[in-house]
């Protein structure tokens, strides 16, 4: 696409919901069941605590609670929604989708519902594939969930994952500008190269390896990750990603108000921050206190930043995604 000023797409972010579990679980508690350390923990990837959910909570609670959060925000009833998407690397089921069960709990019918499959970058895959539907007229009023459970799919044996991961849900409500309106989603890029699909993998419970005993003894039903490999992937993608999506805005590293990243560790966070010359305060954290959330982290993210004023009208927020697959997208938004 060529540089300049792109045409906004003429769909906005109505407004922000967030839902984590009360359940705080600290370094100092993992310490006590693996073999690791605060220090560790907090030295490798900024991580200090994060949420968890009971045994009997779902995906689709917590999706739920956000997205209730969001449309009491915007005054919109459930029934005001047509359109649903949830991005989750944990949904309640591999079918019925987690959006069609958040349907259910919301208590309409009629408005189409799917989930999106991108892993951590699920959020800004399933965002942009709302607002396209929005932008294309086929809905007006659209609600997009990011939704992680993934403490169930853990393996709490296995310290070079069980430390990094917490629970949580964000979600946002879509509608369109008004017409000559410069704000809203300005741009999306997203990006896959499914060569490094293993690095990044919850094995089992899939048509390649159905649930079996043999899978249940293998413990093919957890996440596998090689964090290396991961990690050098996210340095580039996660820099590259962000330029893409800038340059399809017009926009340079320079315009940016708040750089909002997938929170999956520090380290990644400042490198690209740091490639892009942006200041400290121009980057949303909290990963300190909710871990990697996949899905959900950023939105819970935009919904924590917008509570303390840190979104302003006009503000231009760059969203940047990682993750399984491998997968990555960023958009870049003008705050309204
Ligand atoms: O949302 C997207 C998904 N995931 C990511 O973005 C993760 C990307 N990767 C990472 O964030 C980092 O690679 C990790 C945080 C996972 C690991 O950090 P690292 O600096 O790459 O450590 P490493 O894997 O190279 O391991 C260094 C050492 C190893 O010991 P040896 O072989 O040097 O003796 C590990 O066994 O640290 C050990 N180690 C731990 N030690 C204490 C690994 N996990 C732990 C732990 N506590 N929890």
């Amino acid at each position: 696409m060529e540089q300049g000023k792109a045409k906004p797409w003429g769909v906005r972010i109505r407004a922000v919901g967030m839902a984590v579990p009360e359940k705080v679980v600290t370094n100092h508690d993992l310490e006590k069941i693996l073999d690791t350390s605060d220090e560790w923990i907090r030295t490798r990837t900024g991580i200090r605590e994060r949420r968890i959910v009971d045994r009997d909570v779902a995906s689709s609670d917590l999706a739920e609670r956000a997205a209730r959060e969001a449309l009491g925000k915007a005054g919109w009833e459930p029934q005001d929604l047509d359109l649903i998407v949830v991005a989750s690397a944990t949904p309640d089921h591999i079918f019925p989708s987690t959006a069609a069960v958040l349907q259910a709990k919301l208590g309409v019918a009629g408005s189409g519902a799917f989930d999106v499959s991108a892993a951590c970058s699920g959020f800004v895959y399933a965002l942009s594939t709302a607002a396209a539907q929005v932008k294309m007229g086929v809905a007006r009023r659209a609600l997009v969930v990011g939704a992680e459970t993934l403490s169930k799919i853990v393996d709490w044996t296995d310290r070079s994952t069980a430390v990094l991961m917490g629970d949580g849900a964000g979600a946002v409500l879509l509608e369109p500008t008004e017409e000559g309106s410069d704000e809203g989603i300005l741009s999306v890029y997203l990006g896959a190269d499914g060569r490094g699909g293993d690095l990044l993998i919850q094995p089992a419970g899939g048509s390649r390896y159905p649930a079996s005993e043999e899978t249940v003894r293998q413990g093919l039903h957890y996440l596998k990750m090689n964090g290396r490999e991961v990690f050098k992937f996210a340095v580039q993608i996660m820099g590259d990603a962000a330029e893409e999506a800038l340059k399809r805005a017009g926009l340079t590293s320079e315009d940016v108000d708040l750089y909002v990243p997938h929170q999956a560790n520090q380290r990644i966070i400042d490198a690209s921050a740091r490639r892009f010359g942006l200041p400290a305060e121009k980057v949303w954290l909290n990963i300190d206190r909710y871990g990697n959330t996949s899905a959900a982290s950023i939105p819970i993210a935009l919904a924590e930043a917008e509570a303390q004023g840190r979104l302003k009208k006009g503000d231009i927020v760059l969203l940047v995604a990682f993750g399984g697959g491998l997968t990555w997208g960023a958009a870049v938004v003008r705050w309204s």
